[in-house]
Order: C-alpha cells, then structure tokens, then sequence
C-alpha cells in the first residue's frame, strides 16, 4: 500500500486540498492522512513536491500508431485532398514507421499524461508496439470495405485480425473492434462486425460524420465524393445513409468519432443510443471539417469526450494540447465551465464510455494517477491554467505501478 499526500488533489470534478489517497493497484481510501495511517500503518510513503497535484491519467480513445511517420507527406486545409492524400502515400507512410517508431508515438502519449489509448488499427502492424505499451490500451481492429464482392475477403482478414490481437495475453489490453465509417463499409460487413462485437463483448468505434463531403455524399450520393467513388470504386451511390447506418448500431452503444456534420436528429439519435462522441478538434480543423457544435449536442443530451486522432491529421499526441486548442476553439462557452468539462471528458467520462474502471480519483477505481508539479498553490480556476500552462508531470502510476 502507498500513500500519497499531494497539495491539491483533482478528481477530476472536484477540487481538493488537504486530504490523503491510499492506493495499491486500486484507490483503496481518501481521507486525512492520521485516518489513513490508522488503517494502513505500513504504508510506504510516496514523496511529493510542495505544490503537488494528483489527478487521473488521461484517456485518448483515438488514434492511428500506424500513421505516427507523417509529418508533412499529407496534404491538410480540406477532406478529399487529404483523403486522397492518404490513398497516394500509404504504402511509405507505413513502410516509413516500424515499430519502434510506433512505440515512440506510445512513449510520447505517456509522457503527455495518457495513461489508456485506443489504438484504430488498419493492418494491425501496430499490434506488437500497443501490446508492449506501458499503458492500458483498446486494440481496435478495423474493419473497411464498400464492396459487397470483397466482403467475405475483408472480413476474414479483419479476423485473422482480431485473433491476432486475441493472443496478447497481458493486463489492461483489450482487443476491440472499428467499424471505418459509413461510406467505407458494407452493411453485411458492418453487421457481421458489430454481431461478433456484442457476442464477444468488445468496445466498438467509428468514424461518423466527420466532413462536408460525407455528409453530401450519405444524403445525396453527390459532392467531392462522387468522382472518388465512381472512379476508384465504380460506386454511384452511397453503400449506407446516415440513417440506415446508425441503425446497424442501436443495439451496440459505440464511440462515434468527429460528428462535425451531424444534424439535430442524427443527434438525437445517437444520444438515444447510447453512443458517445469522440471529439479531436485539431484534426477536424486541419481536414477542413469544421468545429463540432458543443452547444448542439447539449441540447440533444449527447455525451463526448476528447481525441487526437493519429499523427495522419495532428501535429503531436498530446491531450492537453488538444483541449487547449478546445478551449480556444469553443470561445463562446463560460472558461472555466469549459476547462472544467474538458478534464472530465478526458477522464472519468472517457472511462465510462469505454467501460474501464478508471479516470477518477475515488475510492475502487484503478490506480492510474498522475503526480504534477504545479510550483504554484493553484487558484480556483485550476482547470484552466493547467491547459494553459501545461503540465509538469512528476510521476505517473498505472495499476498502482510507476512508470515512465
Ligand atoms: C471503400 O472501400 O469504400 C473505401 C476505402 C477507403 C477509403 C474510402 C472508401
Ligand atoms: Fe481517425
């Protein structure tokens, strides 16, 4: 057992000072310390700065390791450039990061406080750099494919996938299931998918909503996207509507990611589905994709919490960038309220939504901390001087266990 008194303790919804957190693998009491003592007198004592903070380990539910190579190969300002972008320089993106530059990309993350990541994984070249990161991480296989003749084809290949990331046997790695997105994949594909993920009990994730040119594309089977389909893919029309592919979901509550272009009913609909929002504003603005309407889905009740999507559409893995730029980004919402949001939604509603047990400071839930040296007694607008600033990471435990 260990006890740890930092100056400030961040849950993340609440602020506290003063108090003391005993901790094995688990959180096991808050408390002052002499109560702590009484019940664990053989704790070991963790050293702490003077103006320390502890707080949960953030969680990124999205990004792509096996794009971590790109740094200017890829075109940005507007969806369709990019994608074709992605299409024309695959293979030496790819061929360009092995896996120890995909274990760098881990290494950054860790380094930035994220504690839990879920890896989208297209070829699985990324399995053996997630299964050796020291973090706890949701493996998602990938499923793509519009064609209906390569059906069965691309489904064996995603399961030979999936029983790949099957064999890693080791704590806090979850295999998972990706669902690319609504143009991107057959229906029978989607169903089999998501049939083998409620069966097997995995997390899901899509990418849903997330440009002009899908939007048009899934309502009018028109836009930039035509020439992209009836060219390369002989398609002229859209495989799902956004309707018939939020259908495919009801039963299968799912990490939805972007969502810059959903309207108020598709909203809805996913509030009432029980799906979850993953928000990734910087690669939203470097696509060209807009700025997720936060007011819009408050209105519709629907969750959401923060992303960076991979090195493909961001410049760095870091959360707290990300919400940095949220901050700014979002001018029209209260500061603090906001700052306050972002950590919550990085953290404990990040856990939820990915039915982990962790991402709060409160009692039984996993040991996943961070230890932050604020140098300063923090005021109460916390929250938002730690994205501005950044933080100052001390120490980071997972499970209970330091790492670094
Ligand atoms: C498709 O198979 O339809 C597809 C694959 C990658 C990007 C876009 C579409
Ligand atoms: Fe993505």
């Amino acid at each position: 057992m260990k006890i740890i008194t930092p100056e400030t303790i961040l849950s993340p919804t609440r602020q506290l000072s003063g108090m003391s957190i005993a901790f094995d693998t688990h959180i096991r009491a808050i408390g002052q310390l002499h109560e702590l003592l009484e019940q664990f007198p053989e704790a070991d004592f963790v050293e702490v700065p003077l103006h320390s903070l502890v707080m949960p380990g953030l969680i990124n539910p999205h990004v792509h390791l096996e794009f971590s190579a790109n740094k200017e190969t890829l075109k940005y300002g507007s969806f369709m450039p990019w994608l074709n972008s992605v299409i024309e320089n695959r293979e030496d993106l790819i061929g360009g990061c092995d896996a120890n530059c995909m274990s760098k990309a881990c290494d950054e993350m860790l380094k930035n406080g994220i504690t839990t990541f879920g890896a989208v994984s297209s070829y699985a070249l990324d399995l053996e750099a997630a299964a050796n990161a020291k973090q706890k991480v949701l493996f998602f296989n990938e499923v793509i494919g519009s064609q209906a003749t390569m059906a069965d084809t691309l489904y064996d290949d995603f399961m030979s996938r999936v029983e790949a990331s099957l064999q890693v046997k080791r704590e806090g790695f979850y295999p998972a299931i990706a669902i690319h997105s609504p143009y991107s994949v057959h229906p029978a594909l989607i169903k089999r998918a998501l049939k083998y993920a409620t069966q097997h009990n995995m997390v899901t994730t899509a990418h849903y909503m997330e440009s002009p040119a899908e939007q048009e594309w899934l309502a009018s089977n028109s836009g930039e996207f035509k020439p992209f389909f009836t060219e390369f893919l002989k398609q002229d029309y859209a495989v799902n509507t956004s309707e018939s592919f939020l259908s495919l979901f009801k039963d299968k509550p799912t990490l939805m990611t972007h969502v810059v272009q959903a309207d108020h009913g598709e909203l809805k609909q996913l509030a009432q589905d029980g799906h979850t929002v993953i928000h990734c504003p910087i690669s939203n603005r470097l696509l060209g994709n807009g700025t997720i309407d936060l007011e819009k889905l408050d209105v519709n009740k629907v969750s959401w919490v923060m992303g960076t999507d991979g090195l493909s559409s961001n410049y760095t893995l870091d959360l707290i960038e990300e919400m940095k730029i949220a901050l700014f980004m979002h001018a029209n919402r209260d500061l603090t309220t906001l700052a306050t949001e972002l950590l919550t939604n990085a953290t404990v509603n990040s856990a939820k939504a990915l039915g982990m047990n962790t991402g709060e400071i409160a009692v039984g839930k996993e040991a996943d901390l961070l230890i932050i040296d604020l140098e300063t007694t923090p005021s109460e607008q916390l929250p938002v001087h730690l994205l501005l600033h950044g933080y100052n990471i001390q120490k980071i435990y997972i499970n209970g266990n330091e790492v670094s």
